[in-house]
């Protein structure tokens, strides 16, 4: 599980005169059952989010207003993926650090996720992340 196993998934969109509509469904757009569901919002400009790893949680960030950028690592590599469409969303496996940044303003992230939340399941160090991606 690399950050090429992230992926950016285009959900369903339909589009009237009254406006869009998208949906997700769980082991259809997303290779989880949806467990938890938690947004971002009245984020400020020049702060970051993320800055953490989760050891067994499968997420897809939505921006449901706005735009940002998403920096995955998976210890060995980079990758900085741009959302800025609330038709697509950002699958994030387990074991990938994530930073959020670049948010335009009034942006709103919405996440889902595959398990309640739990302080035990993140690697918050970065160095511990590595160590644990990387074992001697
Ligand atoms: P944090 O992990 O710092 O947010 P980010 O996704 O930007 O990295 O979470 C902020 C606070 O919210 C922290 O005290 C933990 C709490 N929190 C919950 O209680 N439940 C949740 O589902 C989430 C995502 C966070």
């Amino acid at each position: 599980m690399d950050v090429d196993t992230c992926a950016v998934v285009a959900l369903p969109k339909f589009t009237d005169a009254r406006g869009s509509l998208s949906f997700v469904e769980a082991g259809v757009h997303v290779p989880f059952a949806i467990e938890r569901v938690y947004y971002l919002y009245d984020l400020s400009k020049d702060a970051g989010r993320g800055a953490h790893a989760h050891k067994d949680l499968h997420q897809l960030m939505i921006p449901l207003a706005g735009s940002f950028d998403i920096v995955l690592d998976d210890g060995a590599q980079k990758r900085r993926i741009h959302l800025a469409s609330p038709s697509e969303g950002l699958y994030i496996c387990p074991m990938i650090w994530r930073d959020l940044e670049n948010f335009e303003p009034n942006s709103v992230c919405l996440v889902l996720a595959s398990r309640k939340y739990d302080e035990a399941d993140y690697f918050r160090d970065y160095d511990a992340f590595l160590k644990a991606r990387n074992p001697a």
